[in-house]
């Protein structure tokens, strides 16, 4: 028997399969963050973390909590975690692989959308009423058949974003990737392309990639230069990705054409930030993976994790090398 900390209100079928195998338990039911000492306060009476939201499991956090026997994260992405650190201090770390796959594409593609058809921007524009006058070449929209869409970072969520472009739009899709997708171009028709090249060819350019030291800040004023004035740009990874006043600026000045973010940095973003004024910009508050179904699928590979971790076998999803 061991004692878990769970950093949100799960629900209670989720922690029943957790009592149903002898552990106790412990949450966070308050509305907000953990502040970093509350995290370790927490953790530090407990043998495993069940994290939910961005809590920062840095060197700090992993040399105050060194007994942990499992730190299992609710998320796909790990960038939060320290995973060097972690390992060498014995603590296996699991995430949430496949399962937000198409809730996370389908994100992305809603917001290629609404950045075509400026859908949010005409909303705001009735609440403001101005839904008056027809004028038939006023503020329009572009289509996206037949266009080429391209997704930096094709891995499982890439390729859900890709097929269901192929699948509407009959779109062209490139992508630059680590590695070659064998898959996505046998399936897909898709071509592997230089980095410069996917910022010169893209109509619109998906961003599925993890945030690391290559990847941090990327997309920032010298890209944004190299793409298309007509392009979209979509992030539904990270934040830290795209460098914020870079794209304001390429945004403003037509550089390019729009911009759907599901993930800023800082999150939350701030209800007065200039982005959220501009009308070829849809923003979203982060819920790639805010489907019933995907949240509690994810929370169900969660428990699997620290059922495994507790009992001393190595995680079904482990990021630990
Ligand atoms: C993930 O799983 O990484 C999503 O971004 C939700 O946090």
């Amino acid at each position: 028997m061991a004692s878990i900390f769970i950093t949100r209100n799960v629900p209670a079928l989720i922690k029943q399969s957790l009592v149903d195998e002898g552990h106790t338990l412990s949450e966070w039911t308050e509305k907000r963050d953990l502040t970093a000492d509350e995290l370790i306060r927490h953790a530090q009476r407990c043998d495993a973390l069940f994290s939910v939201g961005a809590n920062q499991i840095n060197k700090s956090f992993l040399n105050a909590c060194k007994h942990l026997r499992v730190i299992a994260l609710c998320s796909v992405g790990y960038d939060q975690a320290n995973v060097t650190e972690a390992t060498k201090l014995g603590i296996p770390i699991g995430n949430t692989p496949g399962v937000l796959s198409k809730a996370t594409a389908d994100v992305a593609f809603l917001l290629m959308q609404n950045v075509a058809r400026k859908a949010i921007h005409k909303h705001k524009e009735i609440l403001r009423g101005n839904w008056g006058f027809f004028d038939p070449m006023a503020d329009l929209g572009i289509e996206l058949q037949g266009k080429t869409l391209g997704i930096f970072g094709l891995g499982r969520i890439g390729y859900e974003m890709a097929k269901s472009c192929r699948g509407a739009f009959d779109m062209r899709v490139i992508y630059h990737n680590r590695g070659r997708n064998e898959m996505a171009e046998t399936e897909l028709d898709a071509g592997s392309v230089s980095f410069e090249e996917l910022l010169q060819q893209s109509d619109v350019l998906s961003v599925h990639a993890n945030l690391n030291k290559e990847t941090r800040g990327l997309f920032n004023r010298d890209a944004f230069s190299k793409m298309k004035a007509s392009a979209i740009f979509i992030n539904t990874s990270r934040g830290s990705l795209h460098n914020e006043s870079d794209l304001r600026q390429a945004l403003e000045s037509g550089t390019i054409w729009g911009a759907g973010l599901d993930v800023t940095a800082p999150e939350p973003m701030a209800p007065d930030n200039p982005l959220l004024l501009l009308p070829n910009v849809a923003v979203l508050p982060h819920i790639g993976s805010a489907t019933i179904e995907t949240r509690m699928k994810m929370m169900q590979l969660t428990v699997e994790n620290l059922i495994a971790g507790l009992a001393g076998k190595r995680l079904p999803y482990c990021v630990n090398p």
